[in-house]
């Protein structure tokens, strides 16, 4: 990215792809100055690739089982990123840890979402340990990605009430409509320039 340029955005994908139709819809209202130049996922059957291809966006399935090693695999990643002249890589929803192999590629460049106020809940199924502990405020986070689960540092997060009614679904529904908030105006505050790359990328850790 150069100055003055919208950056390109390659979105990682696994699933259903919420969060990547509300960087679309955002950008196609005129409210987030970027583009998404590809969008990746690492299974086949991902809802997500459909709703890029229906935007007319490169959609492409790099299936992780199909490479003999974590690191193999993101040599992959990088080389299809790279082809398409991504800038950021955002994960919306990516189920795989990231390997240095892809950090260095992108240093400082990599952000992820995940449904708790990090750093409780890491890891899978966070809303589920957020009903379990009976916490009474969750919510989202945004963060630059390192080579740990979900624990890179924090760029904005989003408080989510837990009402004693909620159920996985309910709470599950409310946390995600603050990540789109709350991801959208992140995506907007580096396409902007008010968010610089993660200087911490290769700090040694310990
Ligand atoms: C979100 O809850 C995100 O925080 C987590 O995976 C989920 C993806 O949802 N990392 P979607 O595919 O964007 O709908």
């Amino acid at each position: 990215m150069t100055g003055g340029m919208s950056p390109a955005f390659g979105v990682l994908v696994s699933g259903n792809g919420t969060n990547l139709q509300a960087i679309l819809d955002a950008i196609h209202g005129g409210t987030l100055r970027a583009r998404v130049a590809c969008v990746i996922s690492n299974r086949t059957d991902a809802m997500a690739l459909e709703r890029a291809s229906r935007a007319g966006i490169p959609a492409l399935a790099i299936r992780h089982q199909t490479f003999e090693s974590r690191e193999a695999f993101d040599r992959a990643l990088v080389a299809a990123l790279r082809e398409h002249g991504v800038d950021w890589v955002v994960l919306a929803g990516f189920m795989r840890v990231l390997t240095p192999e892809l950090l260095r590629a992108f240093p400082g460049r990599v952000v992820n979402i995940h449904p708790s106020l990090l750093p409780a809940f890491p890891g899978r199924d966070a809303q589920r340990q957020a009903l379990e502990h009976g916490v009474k405020v969750t919510g989202c986070t945004v963060h630059f990605v390192d080579e740990g689960v979900d624990s890179g540092p924090i760029i904005a997060q989003r408080a989510v009430d837990v009402q004693p009614s909620d159920t996985l679904s309910t709470l599950s529904e409310r946390i995600h409509a603050a990540e789109h908030e709350v991801f959208v105006g992140v995506l907007r505050d580096i396409a902007d320039g008010r968010i610089a790359p993660s200087n911490t990328a290769q700090r040694p850790r310990g």
